[in-house]
Parts: structure tokens; sequence; C-alpha cells
């Protein structure tokens, strides 16, 4: 699990880093029969919201790869359609990953297939219903926030000390890798010609019918679950929530300043630490990545 530095990485102004290199690794769990029931804070409410979360990535994200993939003749730039490519390898990686957690949930007693196949359709419906170029707008807002949850677990300890490892292991791979490749929908927006209000338009748009499937998601799982959910269980999850949300509001409202991209917050730090706590086992996770 990375050591994340304990000083936050501060939002510079004026000053634009350049992007790390965005690298493809595999991902295998190594005992995921060992992950519990409630793996996030052993708290059934915030831990059906994560794994809501997790059946809507392999969907999601490979939206994210069409929408990037139908502009990427705009990208003029050689560096923008490398970094294409290999988004679209990462994004392929994770899709596969949470597809194997996705799997396991059924243990628990969870339809997954039910979830699935519901997961598929808002996503096809949100792409059939937005023009292209807001499908583009949409991935890259939900970037955003994915970029946003990937610094909040590496800021926040209280984030990976309610995981086990082996969750602590696999969330903070993608966490990296989404930082990684953060820019590059935004960037290849700017090129195909979207402007902020577009940007705004389709991120209130993607937002709005997203919202609805999610909350619909997470009490379907709850009921499955069939286990009671006190009034203790709901106050731990908000004191969890609010914890975090504070900040990560903060980071989210970054995207709705006119200048806004995704590198004005510097979370390399972070980066580097994980590529550190790696060590050696980023030889077998980096196997794959392109020479
Ligand atoms: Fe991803
Ligand atoms: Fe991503």
């Amino acid at each position: 699990m990375a050591t994340a530095p304990q000083a936050s990485p501060s939002l510079p102004t004026g000053s634009r880093s350049g992007p790390p290199r965005i690298q493809p690794r595999r991902f295998a769990f190594r005992d995921l029969p060992s992950v519990p029931q409630y793996w996030f804070a052993d708290n059934p409410v915030i831990t059906h919201v994560e794994n809501a979360f997790s059946l809507l990535i392999p969907p999601g994200e490979r939206f994210f790869i069409r929408s990037v993939r139908h502009f990427e003749d705009r990208a003029e730039d050689p560096a923008l359609r490398e970094q294409i490519r290999v988004f679209a390898q990462q994004e392929g990686h994770h899709s596969q990953a949470h597809q194997d957690f996705n799997d396991s949930l059924a243990a628990f007693g969870i339809d997954v297939e039910r979830e699935r196949a519901y997961a598929d359709r808002v996503i096809r419906r949100i792409e059939r219903i937005l023009p292209k170029k807001m499908c583009l707008g949409a991935t890259v807002f939900f970037e955003h926030l994915t970029a946003v949850g990937a610094h909040m677990l590496f800021r926040e300890p209280l984030i990976r000390d309610s995981m086990p490892e082996e969750m602590q292991r696999f969330w903070s791979w993608h966490a990296a890798e989404e930082i990684e490749h953060k820019a590059v929908a935004f960037d290849l927006f700017r090129a195909a010609g979207g402007g902020y209000l577009l940007r705004v338009a389709s991120a209130i748009t993607a937002l709005c019918l997203i919202a609805i499937p999610f909350d619909r998601m997470v009490r379907r799982m709850m009921k499955d679950d069939g286990k009671p959910v006190t009034r203790e269980m709901r106050a731990e999850a908000r004191r969890i929530q609010m914890k975090i949300a504070g900040p990560q509001l903060r980071l989210l409202a970054h995207y709705f300043r006119p200048g806004f991209h995704p590198w004005d917050l510097d979370d390399r730090p972070y980066l580097e630490g994980w590529y550190e706590s790696i060590g050696a086992e980023g030889e077998s996770l980096s196997s794959t990545a392109r020479a």
C-alpha cells in the first residue's frame, strides 16, 4: 500500500506540471475470497455504495474508451495520440479487474448479473441520449471525479485504513493509474474544440442521468443483502462520509472554473509514493506495459 506523504499537494496558480508517464499494468487479486462482506469500515452502507461504484466501472470505462476513440483523429499532437492509446489500455485493465471483484459479490447474495445488466443499460442509455461531443464532455467530468477520488484515497488515511490489505492494493492501483491519465480526455476535448459551456453542461447532464440509477443499485443490493441497517451503522457511515466530503467537494468544484486543467492539482507526490510502495511488485504489475 502506498505511503502517502503527509503534506497535501497544493493547487499551484499559473503553473502546470507536466503529466507523468501513463503506464498500463495488470492487476491480479492475491486472495479475493478473503475480502469480507462489509469490506469498507465493516459498514454495509458505505460498502454497498462502493460496490455500486465498482459495478458501474466496467461499462462506464468502456464508454470512456469509446467516447475518446471517437475523437482521437482530432488529436494532432502525436504525444496525445499515444496517451489515448495507453489510456484505453489502462481503462481496459481496470474493467477486467473490477469484473473479477464484482463477480465475488455473488457470494454475499448480491444478484450480480442483474446489477451488471442494469449498469450496462444505464451507460448505454446515456450514450444514446447525449451527442458524441457531450459523451466526451461527460468522460472528462467522470475522469475528474475519479481523479479526485484517487487523490483522496492517497491523501486520507481514514479511507485506506478502512479497507483490508487486498482492497487497499486494488484501489491504490486503480487510483494511481487514474491520476496518471487524468488529463487525457480533457486535452482531447480541447483539441476537438470543446469549450467551457459544453464541458459544464455535459457534466451536469451526466450527473443527473447517473444519480438515480446509482441510488437504485445501492438500495437493491442492500435488499439482497437482507442485513438490517441499524441507526449506529448509518451514523458511522455519515461520520466517515462527512470527514471526506468537505475536501472532496472543494476539489470537485475546481472543475467549474473556466480555466480549469486536471494538472492544476499536482498530485504526483502521491504517485511517487505509490511507485515506491509497490517496489518489486511493480515489476509484475508493469509487465504488460509497452516497452
Ligand atoms: Fe479506470
Ligand atoms: Fe480513468
